[in-house]
């Protein structure tokens, strides 16, 4: 199962969604090989749900047809404190992004299309961010890939 959430267990229905796009994603397994990281501040502050956040997070990216390639992972401070919730965004040979200010359940649909955008591109390095919607607007760091 490559949609892992590292502190909390997913409720039934998404596990059950997920054997189903297991089979249908199995061409993109093989044209993909590259997994990339989603990786959620578990400590920023604020009204926040982890169940809700999963849930959000879980059908977005499933909905773009990525639940096979994007690891989502709830993780330690991002040193973003100051604009919660930060989110990090990463990939062997990739660039590295770091996100602050999100809203994990609203910007659901714009995390996913941002790995989206983020797999197309070679070494993830996003110039034109006009797919990845309200997240253009909560760039908080970035580093390009280490060649
Ligand atoms: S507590 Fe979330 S970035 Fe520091």
């Amino acid at each position: 199962m490559s949609l892992t959430f590292s502190t909390i267990t997913l409720p039934s229905g998404p596990e059950h969604v997920m054997m189903d796009t297991e089979n249908k994603l199995e061409n993109m397994a093989k044209t993909s090989s590259n997994t990339i990281r989603i990786l959620v501040c578990s400590t920023c502050t604020g009204n926040r749900d982890r169940n809700t956040e999963t849930i959000a997070l879980y059908q977005a990216i499933k909905n773009e047809g990525l639940d096979k390639t994007v690891l989502a992972e709830f993780g330690g401070c991002l040193n973003a404190c100051s604009e919660p919730i930060a989110m990090g965004l990463q990939g062997s040979g990739r660039a590295s992004y770091v996100f602050s200010g999100i809203d994990l359940v609203k910007d659901a649909e714009d995390i996913a299309r941002t790995c989206k955008t983020y797999l197309e591109l070679r070494k993830g390095w996003i110039v034109d961010a006009q797919d990845c919607g309200r997240l253009r607007h909560c760039l908080h760091a970035r580093l390009p890939a280490w060649p």
